[in-house]
């Protein structure tokens, strides 16, 4: 009660605070739910499902035996039912944890016990880091702060978290979710940030349980009246396998996630979620998730009512279960999986499965061990969010992001005793939601843009801030010009900060253009044409723009892209432009001429080129046209080289059995076989050093490019490293790359194959060739 006499602020009306005091959301201590109380009801004790020496299986057996299935299906939607006379209370599966711990699921809330929590960049920004270690810490601290939120009853134990489709269109709304167009990197995030979040070495213990989601070829929200509801998604096998599908795959093998959430499209004329190849088949045989998919919200009622899938809706019901779904955000499963069974349509034993995937689950979370607090993680609570340590790691994690795309004549830095007045300039200057992006929660405080710079400029200099317009759209009628131009004009430098917020670019909402939005183009060449000194433009958004005009311009010394630099994102900002810090990151995503958008729909779903009818292709792997920017690029305050110390062979034979038929003629590629498939691996050595006179991270990429065989990439990631060396200091990468599992690629019907020929592996500006043969 104390607490919520905190919030009683004095200048609070005293209705609003009587209403406060009465709203739920705003109660104070309260304790977490947990089934298994055996303090409280000792002959629960008596259960095996609350024994805990007992294996899950066991346990999960034992439950599911003891349940009606009017009470089994109570457990099919988000909001699971009490069993009282068990002793198992409602449990709310839906939370959300994507750079932080969010309010958007019900299972979560924010209240004068723990108003806030840390808010880290959002996840484009984290990407773009290219730093695992990074990602994994996040996400530990993420949990940490939703365990101390679950044991005062503020939150559940399951995350919804992380969004690991592709940014396959630079239009889509939740490419800012995501890890970038990258298979690899997204592959990467997905299982480090799934790691971080669950953080357990037991495969029976989760610290809480994170969810990859959303399965899969989702990345189209709302284009041009063209929803996510009701798309079909025409997907190649091939590109399914190489794109769509590797993060998913990592996040459960690599990741041991504990659930895989299905899409609400269709793919190639079946919804995701009633699709057995893709679940049952798929996540559950081939990559055998030890945890339960779940549906988006609410993707059964959407196939039967929006896309008329199901006769019926208990044939909705049952061919989603059937086809391996185990969780319905919504209701409907709750409302129709027992008239399907009752009608034949489904079998009780399905339903069994299902219920025994999510029991599983919430076993290992210790959901069904009885009072958390006096279990692992039990003493963790209010003091334990918004640390100084935590809200340290979110500026980190937005200085190592922060990507510095142009620099000339060294502009920046900016050294702050040269300049004696500063222009800050833009409807981004002093944001403080627009930072963290969406799937976003209150944070523990913010620093805006103008606060950073504010707090690092030299204590003399003057800092004139103009907005220019009125918010991001900057429609023609909020544009200010001339109170900007005389700003910069007599300034020594100007910063601009656009870009975009959610009004731009959110969930269903995707992006018609690539240009700035509204009049900020006009902003930022008349502010420019009128500067005195130097020109900095900072671009703060998920999706990329066609800045080109920027680009191409003298005037304009410097850009830098900060993505939603999350909670502490201005202080990051302004560490990079004074040089406190030295900026590292590199794009996770391909910049496109607004030309793209002009020609090539959202709707198709293409990786490859066309060239027969001028189709470009996307992402850095298959696009064949002109970019703003690539994905990888980035520049630093310092030089870096490289020299190959350890080169891979020129050639590698594989030994194929006598009476093989490439043997006899020539091949293009090869099936892989288990057999050679174990020997043919090589190391690489990458000596980087760094030239110049500051410290400084750099990431090393290693790129090949195969032979020109079954439409393969142009050139595909196939590791990356990233050092920190200091000035003149000489570092070294190691990579080890297997031909089987690095190289070898999927032909059109999605078979892994070794291109035989010649392949190029990059690495900066060095090439080494490297051919395959038999
Ligand atoms: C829990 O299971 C163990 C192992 O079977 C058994 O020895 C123990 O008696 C059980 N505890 C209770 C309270 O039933
Ligand atoms: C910047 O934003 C902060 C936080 O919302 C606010 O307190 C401050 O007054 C703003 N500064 C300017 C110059 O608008
Ligand atoms: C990666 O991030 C971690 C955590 O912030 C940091 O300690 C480490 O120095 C970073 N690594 C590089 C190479 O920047």
């Amino acid at each position: 009660m104390g607490s919520s006499r905190r919030m009683a602020k004095p200048n609070l009306h005293p209705i609003l605070c009587l209403l406060c005091l009465l709203s739920p959301r705003l109660a104070s201590a309260q304790n977490p739910v947990f089934a298994c109380d055996v303090q409280g009801n000792p002959t629960l004790a008596s259960f095996a499902f609350c024994n805990r020496t007992l294996d899950i299986d066991s346990r999960v057996k034992d439950l599911v035996g003891r349940l009606t299935l009017t009470e089994k299906v109570g457990f099919l939607g988000d909001k699971a039912g009490a069993v009282p006379r068990l002793g198992i209370p409602s449990y709310e599966w839906w939370s959300e944890a994507l750079h932080g711990v969010s309010y958007v699921g019900p299972g979560t809330h924010f209240s004068s016990l723990i108003p806030g929590a840390t808010s880290f960049p959002q996840v484009i920004l984290t990407a773009a880091s290219f730093n695992t270690t990074l990602f994994t810490a996040i996400g530990k601290v993420v949990s940490t702060e939703a365990r101390a939120m679950y044991n005062v009853g503020l939150a559940g134990l399951t995350f919804w978290s992380p969004n690991v489709n592709i940014f396959r269109d630079p239009r889509w709304g939740r490419g800012q979710e995501t890890p970038g167009e990258d298979p690899l990197l997204s592959s990467k995030y997905g299982a480090a940030y799934v790691r971080g979040l669950q953080d357990a070495d037991d495969p029976n213990k989760l610290k809480v349980g994170a969810c990859c989601k959303h399965y899969t070829a989702y990345d189209l929200d709302n284009w041009k009246g063209v929803r996510r509801f009701t798309f079909n998604a025409i997907v190649t096998q091939q590109d399914l396998d190489d794109t769509f599908n590797p993060p998913f795959k990592s996040c459960v093998i690599d990741g041991n996630v504990a659930s895989v959430m299905c899409s609400y499209n269709q793919i190639n004329g079946k919804p995701s979620c009633a699709d057995p190849d893709l679940l049952a088949g798929t996540i559950r045989g081939e990559w055998k998730l030890n945890g339960y998919i779940v549906s988006d919200c609410d993707s059964v009622d959407t196939l039967y009512n929006s896309q008329h899938y199901a006769k019926t809706p208990e044939d909705a019901a049952a061919i989603t279960i059937k086809a391996g779904l185990d969780l319905n955000c919504g209701t409907f499963l709750t409302q129709h999986a027992q008239a399907a069974v009752q009608a034949g349509k489904l079998g009780e034993s399905e339903i069994d499965r299902a219920l025994a995937n999510n029991f599983a689950t919430q076993m290992r979370l210790g959901f069904f061990d009885g009072d958390p607090r006096k279990l692992p993680y039990g003493g963790l609570g209010p003091s334990d969010v918004c640390t100084a340590e935590n809200q340290g790691l979110a500026v980190e994690a937005a200085r190592q992001g922060i990507v510095l795309l142009k620099n000339i004549n060294a502009a920046l830095p900016l050294n702050p005793s040269a300049i004696g007045s500063l222009a800050v300039i833009g409807p981004n200057i002093n944001v403080t939601k627009t930072m963290i992006g969406n799937y976003e929660g209150t944070p523990c405080k913010y620093t805006t843009p103008l606060q950073g710079l504010a707090a690092a400029a030299s204590s003399n200099s003057k800092i004139t801030a103009v907005a220019g317009c009125q918010d991001v759209s900057c429609s023609a009628n909020s544009l200010q010009l001339d109170p900007a131009k005389a700003a910069a004009a007599a300034a020594d430098a100007t910063i601009l900060i656009v870009g975009a917020d959610q009004s731009v670019e959110r969930e269903d909402f995707d992006r018609t253009d690539l240009n700035l939005p509204g009049q900020q183009t006009v902003l930022v060449q008349e502010v420019t044409k009128a500067a005195k000194g130097t020109v900095i433009l900072v671009i703060m958004s998920g999706g990329p723009f066609d800045i080109s005009f920027a680009k191409n311009n003298d005037k304009v010394s410097g850009i830098l892209w900060v993505g939603y630099p999350g909670e502490a994102g201005g202080a990051a900002i302004a560490d990079v432009l004074y040089g406190k810090v030295n900026p590292s990151g590199r794009l996770p995503v391909t910049w496109y001429p607004q030309s793209f958008a002009d020609k090539v729909p959202m709707t198709d779903m293409r990786m490859r080129p066309d060239p027969s009818t001028g189709y470009p292709g996307r992402t850095y792997r298959f696009y064949t046209g002109e970019v703003v920017y690539s994905f990888g690029d980035g520049l630093s305050y310092t030089n870096f080289n490289h020299r190959l110390l350890r080169a891979p062979p020129d050639q590698v034979s594989i030994p194929l059995e006598e009476d093989h038929q490439c043997r006899k003629q020539q091949c293009g590629s090869l099936d892989l076989h288990d057999g050679w498939c174990q020997k043919l691996a090589f190391d690489l050595h990458v000596q980087v050093e760094n030239a110049g006179n500051i410290a400084g991270g750099h990431t090393v990429f290693l790129f090949y490019s195969p032979p020109v065989v079954h439409n393969a990439p142009r050139k595909h990631l196939l590791g990356f490293e990233k050092v920190q060396l200091r000035p003149k200091e000489v570092g070294k990468v190691a990579f080890n790359v297997d031909v089987c599992r690095d190289m070898s690629l999927v032909d059109e019907e999605g078979k892994k194959k070794v291109a035989l020929g010649s392949h190029v592996l990059h690495v900066g500006n060095l090439k080494h060739l490297l051919t395959v043969g038999v």
